[in-house]
């Protein structure tokens, strides 16, 4: 039997997708709903960088939901160097029921689940963030109501977080308007396959150079950090780079009155969001952390519940 995996929200239909939110919403409400859906069943968290949010939510999703979890760092599994990742993937199998993967190149977290013969759930790649992503339309559909007609700016860089956030917001049919430094727009194919299915949606996708342009009117302004885990060796160059693209109270202006900020955290304040906006009322941080726990739920009740 193939196994379900989720690597990137484009593996979602928009039925998937919003039976996932809706379910999310159901689990934020009753924190006991699906208590026995992972009862017997252990998932491994293969973590091959930092994590405070993926790593604590999906810990207690898994025994929020009846199950446990077991976590290898990167002195565990050593990805790669120790032995190779076909081999991990097919020894974690004979164990455990799934797999949740955090790598530094999406390449693996495709090679693990090629092998793998339990789901293998993407925890976060240099391509892709799909777990964030179901957490921010959560935060955003809890906020809102409904996604119809709403516009998302993102400001900053062109990364994994973006990607996901665009292939979600096409997938609905949300409005989005990308504002980053010329040299860190979004990956080449996944902008062009994300703009091809917000098209087909009537969404707009829209890349602008300056951040003001980008935020005007917008409903969510949404950042990220500048430099990544990985990329600290090009902190100085990114620093600059990026000068004219924070978050602040200035831009936020341009944005319509009742816009939410979003940040995936961790946040380096000062760099690309300033203190006053991510402490602001209009900051919405702390709903779209503790909301990766309730998306997650869904997720994995999705995954092993067949609730779909
Ligand atoms: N947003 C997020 O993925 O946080 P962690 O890196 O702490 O897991």
């Amino acid at each position: 039997m193939t196994p379900h995996h989720f690597l990137s929200i484009a593996d979602l239909s928009e039925r998937q997708l919003r039976a996932c939110l809706r379910l999310a919403a159901r689990c934020k409400r009753n924190p006991r709903l699906g208590a026995r859906a992972l009862e017997g069943r252990v998932l491994a968290l293969v973590f091959q960088k930092p994590s405070v949010r993926t790593r604590v939510s999906f810990e207690v999703a898994v025994r929020q939901l009846g199950g446990s979890a077991m976590y290898l760092g990167p002195d565990d599994a050593q990805l790669g160097t120790r032995e190779p990742i076909k081999d991990v993937a097919r020894t974690l199998s004979r164990y455990v029921d799934g797999i949740i993967v955090r790598t530094f190149r999406h390449s693996q977290v495709e090679e693990f689940a090629r092998y793998a013969s339990v789901p293998v759930i993407n925890g976060l790649s240099e391509l892709h963030h799909p777990c964030q992503a179901l957490a921010d339309l959560f935060t955003m559909q809890e906020r809102f109501g409904g996604l119809k007609g709403r516009t998302v700016s993102y400001v900053g860089d062109g990364n994994n977080v973006l990607h996901s956030l665009a292939q979600a917001a096409a997938i609905l049919g949300l409005h989005l308007r990308v504002a980053t430094p010329d040299g860190y727009r979004p990956n080449r194919r996944i902008w062009r396959e994300t703009a091809r299915r917000a098209a087909r949606r009537g969404a707009r996708l829209a890349w602008v150079a300056s951040p003001q342009d980008a935020a005007r009117g917008a409903d969510v302004l949404y950042t990220d950090v500048w430099t990544s885990m990985g990329q600290e060796r090009e902190r100085a160059a990114r620093l600059k780079a990026f000068r004219r693209f924070q978050v602040n109270r200035r831009l936020l202006s341009e944005a319509a009155r009742g816009c939410i900020v979003m940040h995936c955290l961790p946040a380096h304040r000062g760099e690309e969001i300033t203190e006053d906006v991510l402490e602001s009322r209009q900051s919405v941080v702390f709903d779209q952390a503790e909301n990766r726990l309730h998306a997650q739920k869904a997720l994995l009740m999705m995954v092993y519940g067949g609730r779909s």
